[in-house]
């Protein structure tokens, strides 16, 4: 036996895997999100290890070829005993619409190229296709879901993300190196469509007993939004057009009551929107106003009772939120007459009011939420606690296609289904649902 053959060949193993494992430039990991209001912008996000290399983007349309540069900045946060990488973001402005751009980042051998779509520009009839993913973590069902996204053949052009991204803070000490875990396990979709971001309760890293008394202080180093596009004051809270649609992502952890800036953003944002232009109006947050499970009952209601009376009177079509890990869509309902004094607290089937989809079953390590409240109520539609995912196909300005994909599922079989009637545009006498 050549014993110092084998010694070498292991030291080589062992080093070769230390260069593959501990990151360096190779461990770099990729995201995006909409970056301005209209839909053709794109923020490019990406986190080096060990150097910070360039903050630049080298991007071109495959229609003309002609590269371009933008220039971003990088950003870099510490966090108890942990101390990130170099946080590159990069927003990249006046696209074409409708359009599939590739992009480059990193500098000599250590570069990385990546593709996106842009959206065609806003317009009523103008068809889109999102896909609905939140409480994801990064477990086997995690990949499942991830993987069963992907390979969805109605195809999501764009993820709504409905919070609680990587589930760091389950871990000790909020162990950040799980939120670099999450962005390399995510890379392989949200690098090459966007993700748009609501954050919830596991974004919040609120850990004052760590010396971490700052909220939301590693989602907001990584993860940026287009706030300031929709005049938000924080990046917490922004609205987008996209296609057909008018997503207003919102923050169930961040004050939300009369006098507070979000509320304040909401009132002045909701009557803005142009349903001529984007009759989809879109509603995401993390914690459900609806939800018939065990799991987080009635924690909702602060918001609910603050925000269901505009959500009714703008006629938003869909509340999309998270947080329970399980899928429920509800019947278009409304629970807005009660006034303390007239006992009427029931909700209601409204044919004008939204739909509530809970669509937090990503598959995280928190497990389903097996445990329903019972009977169940009239307003909820289905509900099954099975991790999975979602597919909102927008057909026109009158008509939208909900399903719901179950992970046990092969072959993407549809486990709920409805179609969605514009709550703007269709009389109030005809049903704004049916399920398909
Ligand atoms: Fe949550």
């Amino acid at each position: 036996m050549r014993w110092d053959f084998v010694v070498v060949t292991v030291v080589g193993l062992v080093l070769s895997f230390a260069e593959t494992s501990s990151g360096g430039i190779t461990s770099s990991y990729v995201h995006i999100t909409q970056g301005d209001h209209k839909g053709n912008g794109v923020i490019v996000s990406w986190v080096t290890t060990d150097e910070p290399g360039s903050d630049t983007v080298l991007y071109w349309s495959e229609t003309s070829g002609v590269r371009l540069l933008a220039e971003g900045f990088h950003v870099r946060y510490k966090y108890y005993n942990y101390t990130s990488g170099y946080i590159h973001h990069c927003t990249i402005k006046n696209l074409e619409f409708d359009t599939r751009y590739n992009y480059v980042v990193g500098i000599g051998n250590t570069t990385r190229k990546f593709w996106f779509e842009t959206p065609p520009k806003s317009g009523p009839d103008v068809p889109y296709t999102f896909g609905l993913i939140g409480d994801l973590g990064q477990t086997y069902d995690s990949n499942r879901t991830l993987t069963s996204y992907e390979s969805n053949p109605a195809k999501g052009k764009t993820v709504l993300y409905v919070g609680d991204l990587s589930y760091a803070d389950h871990y000790p000490d909020h162990n950040n190196v799980r939120w670099d875990t999450w962005g390399r396990f995510t890379e392989r979709s949200v690098a090459y469509q966007p993700w748009i971001w609501s954050a919830g309760n596991h974004e919040v890293d609120w850990a004052p007993q760590l010396g971490e008394p700052k909220p939301f202080k590693p989602f907001t180093h990584r993860y940026h939004t287009p706030y300031k596009a929709s005049n938000s004051t924080s990046p917490l809270w922004y609205s987008i057009k996209r296609a057909s649609a008018y997503v207003i992502v919102l923050s169930t952890y961040s004050a939300l009551g009369k006098y507070t800036p979000q509320n304040f953003w909401l009132e002045e944002e909701l009557p803005k929107v142009d349903r001529n232009e984007t009759p989809w109006l879109i509603v995401v947050m993390h914690g459900p106003m609806y939800n018939s499970y065990v799991s987080h009952y009635m924690e909702g209601e602060t918001m609910r009772a603050l925000h269901e009376k505009l959500l009714v009177q703008y006629k938003v079509d869909i509340v999309f939120a998270g947080h329970v890990h399980a899928y429920e869509r509800s019947e278009p309902v409304s629970n807005i007459a009660y006034n303390i004094t007239n006992k009427e607290c029931t909700p209601k089937i409204d044919q004008t009011a939204p739909v509530y989809i809970t669509i937090g079953d990503g598959g995280n390590i928190e497990g389903l939420a097996k445990n329903m409240t019972e009977p169940q109520p009239n307003y909820s539609a289905f509900r099954e606690a099975s991790f999975g995912h979602g597919i909102l196909k927008i057909k026109n300005m009158t008509h939208a296609h909900w399903s719901w994909y179950r992970n046990q599922e092969v072959n993407s079989v549809t486990a709920d289904s409805a179609w969605l009637f514009n709550r703007y545009h269709i009389s109030s006498k005809e049903s704004s649902v049916v399920a398909s």
